[in-house]
């Protein structure tokens, strides 16, 4: 039989063991960095399938997998298992027993596919060539859990990395990818405007940072219409202002959050250089003082290598409909990882509206359609085992 056949099959076969293995990690999710019990089921599985296993960023797995032939080439695939603070309100058997926390994400099935595949591959282990290094991480979400395993060195051996995310906006089992940047830079500040608080009635004995508050938040929209290429896509979204909290009181400080999203490191950082400006000139102009920090670490934006991406559009064929990705200004950890080693972030459509799945990601009904599953699952295998002939 044919590699590829073989593992297809092998896929299929396993989808009990993945849809069984997504649901446990459903019923059980755990936040940023608390990826106690899932990286120990993970650990686990690793060590029975014949996997040398590493721990990394805290509660991150590593499993790592030489092939029968020598030498070659070090591939690693990645699955992140984070939840997050959201309470469940889907009505089904695997609802999260975890109150306020909830995989809203996907990440228990891309944990799951991950160990479909770590299963695969054990199984094949001897007509593979290369190295698999299989990266279970901790802290996607807001996290930067990949920025650790990248600082700790795990991806200084790694030839090509390659990570899939299960996707709301495509229907079930249609797999996307593009060349290039496929997913946003992720800045989160906050801006600080420092006055004097006072009575509602007698403004002028106060000084009032509301003001240059609000010409802040409009100048911050300005920057995109009148700052930017209109060819380079760019997001300012400001949602939170805390004020005063009483109609008669003056606060003394008022506090903007927002995000910041591009494609372009450099238009990133000159994006920045104005918004400061413009905290400190607008706040300065009324006697105020403001300053603009960031409050979580930047994600940069995840660029995929044009000639991987072919590879890994030829792979995808094979197991039904390809798309090309709409580039998305959401934003990803794996973008630590192409910074250090080529790549290719890949998603995997769970849309299905016959089931009623169709919420967005981080929705509290947000569900996966697990009839695709076995897809992602020969999807990684298929690219461990061919990126070891690839030139
Ligand atoms: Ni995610």
């Amino acid at each position: 039989m044919k590699m590829e056949t073989r593992i297809i099959e092998l896929a299929k076969q396993l989808e009990p063991y993945i849809i069984e293995r997504r649901r446990d990690f459903h019923m059980h999710p755990e936040i940023r960095f608390e990826e106690v019990r899932t990286s120990q089921i993970v650990e686990e599985e690793l060590k029975k399938f014949g996997y040398k296993v590493i721990r990394t960023a805290g509660t991150g797995v590593i499993g790592i997998l030489r092939g029968g032939s020598k030498g070659g080439k070090t591939v690693a695939l990645r699955a992140d298992m984070d939840a997050l603070p959201i309470q469940e309100e889907n009505d089904v058997p695997y609802k999260s027993k975890v109150p306020g926390k909830m995989h809203a994400c996907g990440h228990d099935a891309h944990t799951a596919m991950l160990l479909g595949a770590a299963r695969i591959l054990a199984e094949i282990k001897d007509d593979l060539e290369g190295t698999v290094k299989l990266i279970f991480q901790p802290g996607e979400e807001g996290g930067a859990g990949a920025k650790n395993i990248v600082e700790e060195g795990h991806l200084d051996d790694v030839d090509a990395i390659f990570g899939i995310h299960v996707w709301a906006q495509l229907p079930s089992g249609v797999i996307a990818t593009r060349k290039g940047p496929i997913m946003a830079s992720s800045d989160g500040y906050v801006i600080r405007i420092k006055g004097k608080g006072g009575h509602a009635a007698h403004p002028h004995l106060a000084n009032d940072p509301t003001n240059p508050a609000t010409d802040i938040y409009n100048a911050l929209q300005k920057i995109v219409s009148r700052n930017v290429n209109p060819f380079s896509p760019l997001v300012i979204t400001t949602p939170v202002i805390k004020a005063s909290h009483e109609y008669n009181v003056i606060p003394g400080v008022v506090e903007i959050k927002g995000t910041l999203r591009t494609f372009d490191m450099e238009l990133r950082n000159k994006v920045m250089t104005r918004i400061k400006k413009i905290v400190e000139f607008y706040s300065k102009a009324w006697d105020c003082e403001g300053t603009i920090e960031l409050f979580r670490i930047p994600y940069p934006p995840t660029v995929n290598d044009p000639k991987l991406a072919e590879f890994v559009m030829e792979i995808a064929k094979k197991l039904g409909s390809v798309v090309e990705a709409e580039p998305t200004m959401g934003a990803e950890d794996f973008a630590f990882y192409l910074q250090k080693a080529p790549g290719v972030f890949i998603f995997l459509g769970i849309r299905n509206e016959e089931k009623g799945i169709v919420y967005p990601h981080h929705h509290p009904k947000f569900d996966v359609d697990e009839s695709v599953l076995w897809k992602g699952t020969a999807m990684y295998s298929l690219l461990a085992c061919e990126f070891g002939t690839f030139e």
